[in-house]
This record gives structure tokens, sequence and C-alpha cells, in this order.
């Protein structure tokens, strides 16, 4: 990668994969068979973006609303997070990638409580990715429970309330100091967040692409990275301020 395409990656890319299901259904398979093809692009993605140099990875793995699937589904998903986590974990190792689980774990199953405690404790000291995975996350409870953080740190008398600033409410979201998104791919022909990281994509570049998360390879990834290196991020400002002209 030469050095114009470098300066032009995204720190942080966020991705909501989706069409596992619709990927599934067109091939006359069940939703779940969906669900387990769906984790090896995922592996591709992770191993295609720690080769790329990007920093920080997310992805959405299971939404909060993501229980009101049949029970079935559910099930089987959570049973594929603690097979992936157990198959993969070594590989996370080799490839020098951390992972971190964002969202709400208490509602899991000991079994995979205890696995991703694991696989978080198995990969802290890497520093080559951060690969966060967002499990029972939703954006709307990520702004809820920083709210009752710093809520708590005023009631203890360690915070002003007009002291908060954007920055330690951002802090006290579950990405903690991590840099905000600057792109978010969302695969499977949706154009939606579905609340996923709300406060977080404020500035984020979108990009939607109609390819099922099965089928999501290193060349999609690849042109999803071109179009954010095609955009002007403005931040309110003019493009003329950003050519340099204004
Ligand atoms: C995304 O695929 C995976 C999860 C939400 C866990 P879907 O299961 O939503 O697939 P579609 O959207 O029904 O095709
Ligand atoms: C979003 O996909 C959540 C994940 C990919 C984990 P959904 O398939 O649940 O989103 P909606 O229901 O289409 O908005
Ligand atoms: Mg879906």
């Amino acid at each position: 990668m030469n050095d114009a395409s470098q300066a032009s990656l995204p720190r942080h890319v966020c991705i909501v994969m989706d069409g596992n299901g619709r990927w599934a259904r067109k091939r006359m398979m069940p939703r779940t068979y969906g669900h387990s093809r769906g984790v090896e692009a995922t592996r591709r993605t992770i191993e295609f973006c720690a080769r790329s140099g990007i920093p920080e990875l997310t992805l959405f793995a299971f939404s909060s609303e993501n229980w009101n699937r049949p029970q079935e589904e559910v099930n089987s998903l959570l049973r594929l997070f603690v097979q992936s986590l157990q198959q993969n974990t070594a590989e996370l190792i080799d490839n020098d990638i951390r992972i971190r689980f964002i969202g709400e774990r208490e509602s899991f199953s000991a079994e995979l409580r205890d696995q991703i405690r694991e696989s978080e404790q198995a990969t802290a000291h890497n520093r080559r990715m951060l690969l966060n995975v967002a499990a029972n996350y939703g954006g709307r409870w990520d702004i809820l429970q920083a709210a009752r953080r710093l809520a708590l740190d005023v009631r203890a008398g360690q915070l002003e309330p007009e002291n908060i600033g954007e920055a330690d409410f951002g802090a006290a979201l579950a990405t903690g100091d991590s840099p905000n998104p600057d792109l978010f791919i969302r695969t499977g022909g949706e154009h939606r967040i579905s609340n996923f990281l709300l406060w977080q994509m404020a500035y984020a570049e979108l990009y939607f692409c109609d390819t099922l998360w099965p089928d999501f390879d290193e060349i999609e990834m690849q042109r999803a990275l071109e179009a954010y290196a095609g955009r002007q991020r403005r931040f309110g400002k003019t493009a003329e301020q950003h050519s340099g002209a204004g």
C-alpha cells in the first residue's frame, strides 16, 4: 500500500454484518446455516483489516433487539459465538489482535461469559488491531449506561453536572477512549443503522452494499475502503476550507 492510500485509511471501521438469513434462504437452507457461513466472512474481514493496517474494527454480531428472534435461532447464534471464540482465539493471538466485547453481557450464559473473559484476557496485550465485538449491544443501551455511570460520579461528588463534556461522555461509552468510527459499512442492502454506535457514528462516512454477509470478501472490503478514500470529510466546514482555498 502506498503512502497516499495509507493516509486515507480509516482509523476505525464498524460493520453491520447483515444478510446471513437471506443468503441461506436463497439456497433453501435454514437461517442458522447462513450464520455459520457468516463466521467465515467475519474471519476473512478481520484478517484483511489487520493486514491492511486498520487499527480498530467493530463488528455488530448481535443487537439488543435480536433477542426477539425465534428462540432456536438465538440459541444457535449464541452457540456459534462460544464455538468461534474457542476455535479462533489462537489465531487472534498469532495475528496480534486484541478482542474486546462491547454490550451487556450479564444476559449471556456462564459458558459464554467465561469464554468471552478468557479470549479478552488471552489477547489483552495484542497491539496490531483492536477488534470490538458488539454482542447484546444497542446504541441506546450504550448511551443510557454512560449516562448512569456519569450520574453515579455526580452522586459520589466526583463530577459537577455543568462540567460534563463530550469527552467525558464519550469515555463513559462502551468503546471508551477509542477513536470514533471513520467508516460505517452495512452489507445486505438495508439502509439503516439499526441501533448501532449512535453517539460514536455522528460523523462516520456511511457505506452500504447489497452483498449478503456470507459473500462479503476482500474485494468488497477494498471497494468500501476506496469509496471512503474518495470522500471529503468536512465536519461542518466548507469544501473551499478543505481544499485550502477558503
Ligand atoms: C445478520 O444477518 C446476523 C445477525 C443479525 C445476527 P441476519 O440474520 O439479520 O440476516 P437477514 O437480514 O435476515 O438476511
Ligand atoms: C443488525 O441487523 C444487527 C446485526 C447485524 C447484529 P438486523 O438484521 O438485526 O437489523 P434490522 O432488524 O434489519 O434492522
Ligand atoms: Mg438482518
